[in-house]
């Protein structure tokens, strides 16, 4: 017998910017294709075009959309208007249970939210951690607080699950699962076309992107000069689809604009993207989202942090910090341009970060938290 509507339970996913429109599309398409659940998505719209063109490629239409993006809007005034409008959400749809995926401003104030009005609170890609509170920022903390006020955890690997235990969850409410980015991934791989993104002539490609806050200033400036030396060895195509943030796009512009073999863009569309990743040679980023995605390509990855809480991939061999030290990027890519057996070594297909069905042990795990709680 199918469920009434009214037996229903209603399931809110929250969402802000990119990375989340990607790795909870797929969360939504589970828990949607189970009988028992009412899906509702609220989009934040902590970005707007960026979002709009993920939620657009996987045909996911919000329920609400509180557009809440400004021009360069503060930590503290984002927070705060969001505060206001995600509690109007809850009070008007009163979910049954919540989730959220990842670091993001979105991300802790549903789950702070959720909180205030004792509505169960999924955490989706929980437990990721550098253990520095600064690095990345705010993002880091918005990791550690949303991990205090969430019920249910959903690691993507086994080390995420184990720093969540080591703090002192409950054993019951964490689920390894794989990360949903790869959920993502292998449904768009087989619909994308590499060939526009082949470099010329020869040459190999180099596809960059940024946007942490704490890289804003002299670290992005010190990314910019490395990547002008690498484009000044005349054999590879730089290909950077530049990050909205204004931030990030004054720097760059300034000092790559005019270089002939750095190609600036607008941010590429996910079937783009991964073709893109899929015809370089090499990524450098600082994103998180790529660092996941590369190891699956068989991309080898230089990492522009500090530090990475998503240490899997160094340790699979197929990702590198190296910082944002000018000389330390140069060397670190010269390395694998001109050595072939290097380059080899880190080029190989790693899984370290999901086998593709994290949505499906989600969807499962929200579906038995559910049923064991009466509904009001
Ligand atoms: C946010 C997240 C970060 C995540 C990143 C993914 C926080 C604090 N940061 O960073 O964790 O890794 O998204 O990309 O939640 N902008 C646009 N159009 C867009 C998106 C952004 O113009 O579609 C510009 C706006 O000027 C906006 C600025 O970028 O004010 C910053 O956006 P914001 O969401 O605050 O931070 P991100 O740096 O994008
Ligand atoms: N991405 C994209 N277009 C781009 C750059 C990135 O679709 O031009 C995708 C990428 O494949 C990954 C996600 O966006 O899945 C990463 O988002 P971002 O780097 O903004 O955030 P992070 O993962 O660091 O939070």
């Amino acid at each position: 017998m199918s469920p009434t509507s009214s037996s229903r339970r209603r399931v809110l996913v929250s969402i802000g910017t990119r990375p989340e429109a990607i790795k909870l599309a797929p969360v939504v398409r589970a828990l949607a294709a189970r009988p028992e659940f009412e899906v509702l998505t609220v989009a934040t719209a902590q970005h707007r075009e960026l979002l709009d063109q993920i939620l657009a490629f996987f045909e996911l239409r919000p329920d609400l959309d509180l557009d809440l993006m400004r021009a360069g809007q503060g930590l503290a005034e984002l927070t705060a208007r969001m505060t206001a409008a995600l509690d109007r959400v809850l009070s008007d749809t009163s979910p049954d249970l919540v989730l959220a995926q990842g670091d993001t401003t979105t991300v802790f104030v549903t789950a702070l939210c959720c909180f205030y009005r004792g509505i169960p609170f999924g955490h989706v890609e929980a437990g990721l951690r550098t253990g520095r509170r600064r690095s990345p920022f705010p993002e880091e903390m918005n990791r550690v607080l949303t991990g205090r006020l969430a019920d249910l955890h959903f690691a993507p690997t086994a080390r995420a699950a184990a720093n969540l235990l080591a703090e002192g969850l409950p054993e019951a409410a964490v689920l390894v699962t794989g990360n949903t980015v790869i959920d993502a991934l292998r449904w768009t791989v087989p619909r994308v076309d590499a060939s526009p993104f082949t470099a010329h002539d020869g040459r190999r490609s180099l596809l960059v992107t940024t946007h942490r806050r704490e890289s804003f200033g002299p670290p992005l400036l010190s990314i910019c000069h490395a990547l002008a030396d690498l484009a000044a060895r005349g054999d590879v195509e730089i290909l950077y689809p530049v990050h909205p943030n204004p931030k990030v796009r004054e720097t760059v512009r300034h000092h790559l604009g005019d270089h002939p073999r750095v190609r600036l863009v607008e941010p590429l569309g996910y079937p783009e993207f991964v073709a893109a990743m899929t015809a370089a040679h090499l990524v450098l980023t600082d994103s998180g989202g790529v660092q996941e995605e590369a190891p699956s390509l068989g991309k080898p990855v230089l990492v522009l942090r500090d530090d990475t809480e998503r240490p899997e991939g160094i340790e699979a061999g197929t990702a590198r910090l190296v910082g944002t030290d000018r000389a330390g990027i140069v060397a670190a890519a010269t390395a694998l341009l001109d050595d072939d057996d290097a380059y080899a070594a880190m080029a190989r297909r790693a899984n370290p970060y999901g086998d593709g069905h994290a949505a499906e042990r989600i969807a499962e795990r929200v579906a038995t938290h559910l049923a064991c709680r009466p509904a009001p």
